[in-house]
């Protein structure tokens, strides 16, 4: 698991896919994202998931795509990502590329979507914005850790929020 969240740590996008199995992800991306429960912010959050950006496909042959993309974001955006894309299809035809690419790079390489830059498929040239959502999930746990630090100070998640200075003035999106 460490040498995976290093990984995660250097990636500028984190792409994440698996078929729906009975509207669900599969028990390999499931238990993948159980390992990462420590991660969610109620515990100990790592700062450098803030400012990350992620996409997830799924792909089902009738129904439970979409929820398998759920189980996915939840996750995610307790990881204390902000930008989240989802696609979702029967098939790798079905996404229309045209749609999930974003208006500027469609303008700057015209209507003719082979000539788009492999890498175009999500707005990587966007600026990274942290959204309000997760900035309230991110107050609302550090009020949680605040009393928990201060009625004991050994607390491992309490102390790991004092140690990055967010029971302070610090911020993971500073
Ligand atoms: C255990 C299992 C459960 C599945 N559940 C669903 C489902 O709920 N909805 C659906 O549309 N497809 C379901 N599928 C089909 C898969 O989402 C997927 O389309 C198919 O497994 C991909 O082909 P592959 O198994 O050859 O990789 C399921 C497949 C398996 C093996």
């Amino acid at each position: 698991m460490g040498e995976l969240i290093n990984h995660f740590f250097k990636a500028d996008l984190i792409v994440m896919t698996s078929p729906a199995y009975v509207f669900h992800v599969t028990g390999a991306m499931k238990a993948l994202l159980d390992h990462f429960a420590y991660r969610w912010m109620p515990h100990r959050p790592a700062p450098e998931m803030f400012g990350k950006r992620a996409v997830i496909i799924t792909q089902c042959l009738g129904s439970g795509a979409k929820s398998a993309a759920k189980d996915i974001k939840h996750s995610l955006s307790w990881w204390g990502i902000s930008e989240i894309g989802i696609f979702t299809g029967a098939l790798m035809g079905d996404i229309v590329w045209e749609k999930a690419i974003p208006k500027e790079t469609r303008r700057a390489y015209g209507k003719d979507s082979k000539s788009y830059p492999k890498v175009c498929t999500y707005g990587l040239h966007k600026i990274r914005t942290h959204n309000l959502i997760t900035k309230i999930k991110f107050f609302f746990c550090r009020m949680i850790q605040k009393s928990i630090h201060r009625s004991d100070p050994e607390h491992l998640d309490g102390k790991y929020w004092a140690e990055q200075g967010w029971l302070a003035d610090s911020r993971p999106w500073k």
